[in-house]
């Protein structure tokens, strides 16, 4: 697996596998890697013929109060665990080459950026991830990119980008990889204490119930304030429980959407945890 650090390599080795017709696959991550990274970069193995990680923790999505210095950097293990899935290739971008000095272009997504739930009480993230991304998949040309449903919005909202500045990649969203109990696996939940551990499947239980009670008809107002109250109740501080639309994230109209999504935000103890579920609706 060869580990690219300066961006003339990646085009040499990028336009090597463009010039074989090799199908290209990018999967984004901040490292910190679990399972829930390497299912990503096993689906694109399935779609593509290389597939390239990058691993970049993005200054530019943490805001000042967040945990960037203290975001999980697990360099050896990543490699180890990319290798041990035949990874093609890792992109590690130095700071000065995703940001050079003087650095002064931020793409700003709107539309389902401002959907009213991680941009409520994130104000900087998507505006950090759209550029990032932006200039991860120019830098790769991959034909596919790959991102979790595990953050939802931001599927939606990088599905938009590519959409809207021409990009040749399409972009591929993959289910979101769950501990056993059903909570979703994420970099952040080393940050859970031995009790809040045992806490934090709530919110995954809660969704599900949500989700069943919704899709057998009750009433989306109830189902949601008896959620709200669940997640609560369990010690929870909740940001917010949602049902969207799952193509756009807009509120739900009158007539409901063809397609439904919960999303949830909640806290417990230092750690900011977020999941959702789609609604499986009669025909
Ligand atoms: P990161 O949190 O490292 O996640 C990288 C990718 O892994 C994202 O697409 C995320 O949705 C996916 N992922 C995380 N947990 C998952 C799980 N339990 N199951 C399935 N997929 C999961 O998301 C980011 O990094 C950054 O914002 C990034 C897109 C790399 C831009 O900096």
């Amino acid at each position: 697996m060869r580990i690219v650090r300066s961006l003339p390599t990646l085009k040499r080795v990028v336009g090597k596998w463009r010039a074989r017709r090799d199908i290209i696959a990018l999967v984004p991550t901040m490292g910190a890697l679990h399972a829930g990274h390497l299912a990503l970069v096993r689906l694109a193995q399935r779609r593509a013929d290389r597939v390239v990680v990058s691993i970049f923790v993005n200054p530019a999505q943490f805001a000042a109060n967040e945990d960037l210095a203290t975001y999980p950097r697990t360099w050896t293990a990543d490699l180890a665990a990319l290798a041990n899935v035949h990874g093609d290739l890792v992109w590690a971008p130095p700071i000065a080459t995703m940001y050079p000095e003087g650095f002064a272009t931020r793409v700003v997504p709107e539309g389902a950026a401002l959907a009213g739930l991680e941009d409520a009480f994130r104000p900087h993230f998507f505006a950090g991830v759209a550029t990032v991304v932006a200039k991860l998949l120019i830098q790769c040309e991959p034909d596919i990119a790959v991102f979790g449903e595990k953050d939802y919005q931001q599927l939606i909202v990088v599905r938009r980008l590519a959409r809207d500045l021409g990009l040749r990649t399409s972009i591929v969203g993959a289910p979101t990889v769950r501990e056993p109990d059903g909570l979703a696996l994420s970099s952040r939940n080393r940050y859970l204490s031995a009790n809040e551990r045992v806490v934090a499947p709530t919110l995954y239980r809660a969704l599900s119930q949500c989700a069943t009670e919704i899709a057998r008809g009750k009433s989306l107002a109830n189902v949601l304030a008896n959620g709200r109250t669940a997640i609560k109740a369990a010690g929870f501080d909740l940001d917010y429980l949602e049902a969207r639309d799952s193509l756009t994230l807009a509120p739900l109209g009158e007539t409901g959407a063809r397609s439904i999504r919960l999303l949830v935000a909640a806290r417990i103890g230092k750690t900011r945890l977020i999941d959702n579920v789609g609604v499986k609706l009669a025909r």
